[in-house]
């Protein structure tokens, strides 16, 4: 099974890309093709303007994976600003697939935020997403590294669940 990671944080400091960062590499363990994409390393370009030449490379990997997992950070109770670019842009060709979120916020109480993510891409394109989120906020980390050990284990728990129902979903 093909999976690509998206990290749409662009911060420099971004926490999501750190669990992100965690989840592929438990995937590559478990001996999955997966790929990882950075957000900050591309040009995002809104849309109604021309994308860049990343913007379609990321357009041709989300229609070439069997399954996504999306990296995101809470802004204002919802989604940020970069993911939206992405999703806006580059997700055309994902209908249907299985998806997982992962998530990075400020404090423990914008676990909801990640609803809105579930609700673009299942009322969009009809994706069917993992019923387990990682989320983490800040007091999850110590100098830009996971410190609690219970975020370790749920890292384990998603990658293992998004592996095995990943793998039944690809005919
Ligand atoms: C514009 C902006 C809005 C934010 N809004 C929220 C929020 O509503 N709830 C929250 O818990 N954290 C909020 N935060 C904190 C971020 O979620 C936090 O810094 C998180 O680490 C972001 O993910 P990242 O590090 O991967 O970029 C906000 C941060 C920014 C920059």
């Amino acid at each position: 099974m093909k999976t690509l990671i998206i990290s749409s944080s662009l911060s420099p400091e971004s926490k999501s890309f750190i669990l992100c960062k965690k989840t592929y590499e438990k995937l590559i363990e478990k001996g999955i093709e997966v790929e990882m994409i950075d957000a900050r390393e591309m040009d995002l370009i809104p849309c109604h303007k021309t994308p860049s030449e990343g913007m379609n490379l990321l357009t041709r990997k989300v229609d070439l994976a069997d399954n996504i997992i999306i990296g995101m950070g809470v802004h204002c109770y919802s989604i940020n600003d970069g993911l939206k670019i992405i999703l806006d842009n580059c997700f055309a060709k994902s209908v249907g697939k299985f998806f997982g979120i992962i998530c990075a916020a400020g404090g423990d109480r914008s676990y909801l935020s990640t609803q809105h993510l579930t609700q673009i891409c299942m009322n969009e394109w009809r994706m069917i997403q993992l019923p387990r989120i990682i989320y983490a906020s800040g007091n999850d980390f110590e100098e830009n590294n996971i410190k609690n050990k219970n975020l370790l284990e749920r890292i384990d728990v998603f990658s293992e669940e998004f592996h095995s129902i990943g793998k039944k979903l690809i005919s």
